[in-house]
């Protein structure tokens, strides 16, 4: 099949290995191949598929390392090798930073072969990414400053790592980022201050919690004007939530429980968004509601 474009088998029960003679398919440009149950190695021909520009195996049994051929691939603009725990991921991070600075789309997390590591400096070398994904990656260290360079950012995901440290103020040049999923790390510092993420105005998700956060909820998060989720708990946050809340029309979901938060919770704000589930989720030690505004537990 010489002239197929597109190959995707996604979320089979396909088993065995991939075959050498895959890179006899000169003409694909995009290979996906997620959620199955492949195993054994990648065939090193993968690098002859010179027109690839999607290259997927999310999910999929492969171990060993990823072949440097593909770092030849100069094409590409998706590379996906999320949840394959067997596969080296890590050692790749850096060879793709060097090699690949076209991608647009890059997702490596779940890597559990080649213990930790920290994010390269190198990073901002990858302008044009709009996705990044290194969730539940071994990550330690802290968040270099060239992070901020990525200014095309629209998805950041570093969830579930060991990242220590502050966000660096470079941080705040990330203007596109719709969603930002910064939580279960170990960073501290001050991010609701107003020259941090209340500057990311396209903001839709935000979960940084779990962390070791401190600071206030500055007035500004009013600007967050796209906000939808805005996820806090377990972290030092301290002093009142701002009345500025109420004026995010779009927010559905407010977790602080387990924060050093203070002072009574806006009236306005619980005959909002209150549903018996959220007063649930709510709990912990900032808590007060007039119940009027409460349907029967
Ligand atoms: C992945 O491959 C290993 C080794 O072949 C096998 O033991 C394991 O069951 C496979 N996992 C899945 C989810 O297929
Ligand atoms: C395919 O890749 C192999 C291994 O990288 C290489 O030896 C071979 O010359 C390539 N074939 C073509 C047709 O490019
Ligand atoms: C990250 O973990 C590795 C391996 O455990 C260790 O060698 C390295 O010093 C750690 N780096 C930081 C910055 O904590
Ligand atoms: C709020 O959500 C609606 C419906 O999804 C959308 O049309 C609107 O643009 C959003 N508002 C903002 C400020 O993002
Ligand atoms: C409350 O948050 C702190 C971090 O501020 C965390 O260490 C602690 O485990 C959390 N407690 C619970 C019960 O989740
Ligand atoms: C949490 O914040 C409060 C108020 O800012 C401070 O007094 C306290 O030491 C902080 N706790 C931790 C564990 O950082």
């Amino acid at each position: 099949m010489t002239r197929l474009t597109v190959l995707l088998f996604s979320i089979t029960h396909l088993s065995g290995t991939l075959p050498t003679e895959l890179g006899q398919l000169q003409s694909l440009e995009s290979l996906s191949i997620a959620a199955c149950k492949l195993d054994g190695t990648l065939p090193t021909q993968l690098g002859n598929l010179s027109k690839l520009a999607v290259l997927g195996f999310d999910g999929a049994n492969f171990s060993g390392s990823i072949p440097a051929e593909i770092l030849g691939l100069s094409n590409l603009k998706r590379l996906g090798f999320r949840e394959c725990p067997r596969l080296d991921t890590k050692s790749f991070l850096t060879e793709v930073i060097r090699n690949l600075n076209n991608l647009k789309w890059l997702s490596l997390g779940s890597g559990k072969t080649g213990g930790f590591t920290s994010i390269p400096s190198e990073i901002g070398e990858l302008t044009n990414l709009v996705d990044l994904i290194l969730a539940d990656f071994q990550l330690n260290g802290t968040i270099p400053s060239e992070m901020g360079l990525l200014t095309k950012l629209k998805y950041l995901d570093l969830q579930r790592n060991s990242i220590k440290g502050s966000l660096p103020e470079e941080f705040s040049k990330l203007s596109q980022l719709r969603v930002l999923f910064l939580h279960s790390n170990q960073l501290e510092g001050r991010p609701l201050e107003p020259e941090l993420l209340p500057q990311l105005t396209q903001l839709r998700w935000l979960h940084i919690n779990d962390n070791l956060f401190s600071g206030s909820i500055a007035t500004d998060i009013s600007l967050l004007s796209s906000l939808e989720e805005l996820e806090l708990q377990n972290t030092n946050l301290s002093g009142t939530l701002p009345k500025e809340l109420l004026l995010l029309d779009n927010l559905t979901s407010l977790v602080l429980m387990n924060t050093s938060l203070s002072g009574s919770m806006p009236d306005e704000l619980c005959g909002v968004i209150l549903s018996p589930h959220e007063v649930k989720r709510f709990g912990g030690n900032f808590y007060s509601v007039p119940t009027t505004n409460l349907p029967p537990p």
